[in-house]
């Protein structure tokens, strides 16, 4: 079948054609990058799952490998579904995945390189010995997936968590190994909540320059909700002895929690990346037309652009920002400075080729925050998907929107910026999941000259953006059925009654990245 690239992404990760999900067992082994991925090789709908391999030197252009784990065992006939791979301190790189099994039990396998001496890593073995973990009895085997990269405590055993569920409690199960090979499960689950079924838990220090002056280790626990497709996060301390997870106390817990994206963004997992000593961040976002255009396209999935991730310092929440390597496909430039937009007004950015592939940072300053809207201090983290969609961004607010900023309730000082993506203005076909996706963010307006900063990442069907610097972050999936590629319009608007000034925009079109098959297979 024909594939439909009007929306396919210029470097956005995306392989050739069909179906994909979550990263996989992401790595940085002896100088490549390796991304697996939840693959239907068979069609552009979920199914037949396997673990497609691509690999980069720079995290911008991909060699596209031969599926690298795919059923032909019986603890893993019915599918290779998600898991992560684990660099041991001899160099030796390690796959731990579900595998459907037989009964269609959900069981963890290992895999190991064929050959080390391959720089890509292209064929993986598995010991006849999995799989090498099997959910115990009385739990629940069709919910039981998804381990994590594993890591050594004090007392040299290895560590990893799978996602489970107890009815409705989410469960994160720890097991421990010296081997790889015999795992025990822990007493105690790491973490659990009454949020449904824990898929993709990811678990990790984060280094933070705000404690207690001299800098400290935190550690990362994530969490993928089934039931609401949205992930949430939590960070404190981890005490690697008695295997105890604690959560600051400030954090706010399951629904009401921090997330890294607060968009169209899922099954994420994070790698280290010993090259540049920082920590990547990967995450699926699935589309948001029907499965009937899934199938028309020939298409479905794209992996958002690789992000850093790291503790802010005031430590109050995680910051992500696009890793720097993708800024060698900025092309034609154009920039804007000290432009005001009174209320109502909007200008176009022109003289870039096309916006459709584009990264655009602006900073925009509000110039009168007096007439920022009341903000309602009933009003929780969860609620700014609900405050933004009922305006949407055609409405006229005090300030904004351009995004829309609320004047504190309590502290009258202080301003809570809520930021907002409106799809519904991007695409005009009918049929489309379009959801205003939102999330507060947290800087205070006036102590930064009412400045609030901004970047977009414009891909076609992806428009992934980073408020203040990294804090806040919306990846939203758009299907514009006239402004397609050469047609594309980037315009700056503020429908707010107070004015913004635009005090700087610097817009650049973006090069594809290269995509290319790999050459000792056609050969
Ligand atoms: C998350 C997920 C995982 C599972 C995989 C199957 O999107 O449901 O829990 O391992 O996808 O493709």
């Amino acid at each position: 079948a024909a594939i439909d690239d009007a929306h396919r992404t210029g470097y956005h990760f995306q392989p050739p054609k069909n179906w994909i999900n979550d990263p996989n067992g992401v790595m940085y082994y002896k100088g490549v990058y390796h991304l697996f991925y939840q693959y239907n090789p068979k069609g552009a709908v979920w199914g037949n799952i396997v673990w497609a391999h691509a690999v980069s030197t720079d995290l911008v252009d991909w060699v596209m490998l031969p599926p690298a784990i795919y059923p032909t065992a019986p603890f893993d006939v019915n599918g290779c579904w998600s898991g992560s791979a684990t660099v041991l301190p001899d160099g030796t790189p390690v796959i731990m995945y579900t595998g459907i099994d037989g009964e269609n039990r959900q069981v963890q396998n290992v895999a190991y390189p064929k050959d080390l001496s391959d720089p890509y890593l292209r064929e993986w073995v598995k010991p006849d010995y999995n799989p090498v973990i099997a959910p115990a009895p009385g739990m629940n085997a069709t919910a039981f997936r998804d381990p994590t990269t594993a890591w050594q405590g004090p007392d040299g055993l290895w560590r990893l968590v799978i996602g489970t569920k107890d009815n409705h409690r989410g469960l994160a199960m720890l097991y421990r190994s010296r081997d790889f090979k015999r795992w025990a499960p822990a007493r105690r689950a790491l973490r659990s909540g009454d949020t449904g079924m824990w898929e993709c838990p990811d678990f990790y220090p984060v280094n933070s320059p705000g404690i207690g002056g001299g800098g400290g280790t935190k550690h990362v626990f994530k969490v993928s909700l089934d039931l609401t497709r949205f992930e949430y996060y939590t960070f404190g301390e981890y005490d690697n002895a008695t295997d105890t997870y604690v959560p600051d106390a400030a954090l706010a817990d399951g629904n009401d929690g921090l997330r890294y994206d607060y968009g169209n963004f899922y099954a994420s997992k994070t790698f280290l990346d010993t090259a540049k000593q920082r920590r990547i961040l990967w995450g699926w976002a699935n589309e948001s037309d029907s499965t009937a255009d899934y199938v028309r396209k020939g298409w479905a999935g794209v992996q958002a652009v690789p992000r850093k991730v790291w503790l802010a310092p005031d430590g109050k929440q995680l910051v992500q920002w696009p890793v720097a390597e993708i800024e060698s496909l900025r092309g034609n430039h154009v920039n804007v400075t000290d432009t005001l937009l009174k209320a109502g007004q909007h200008f176009e950015v022109s003289g870039l080729g096309s916006p459709a592939q584009a990264d655009v940072e602006a900073s925009f300053q509000v110039m009168d925050l007096d007439k920022a809207e009341p903000f309602d201090p009933a009003w929780r983290a969860s609620d700014a998907q609900t405050v933004c969609a009922a305006r949407g961004a055609e409405a006229k607010g005090g300030v904004g929107p351009f995004g829309v900023v609320f004047k504190g309730g309590g502290d009258g000082g202080k301003h809570v910026v809520l930021m907002c993506n409106d799809p519904s203005m991007s695409s005009h076909a009918d049929n489309l999941y379009k959801p205003t996706f939102a999330g507060f963010v947290d800087v205070d307006v006036a102590q930064i000259g009412g400045k609030i900063p901004l970047r977009t990442l414009i891909d076609h069907s992806v428009v992934e953006s980073f408020g203040a610097h990294g804090k806040t972050c919306i990846l939203s999936r758009v299907y514009p059925t006239k402004a397609i590629g050469d047609k594309a319009r980037l315009y700056v608007f503020n429908n707010g009654e107070s004015d913004v000034k635009v005090t700087h925009l610097n817009a650049y079109e973006m090069r594809s990245a290269k995509i290319t098959a790999d050459v000792k297979q056609n050969t």
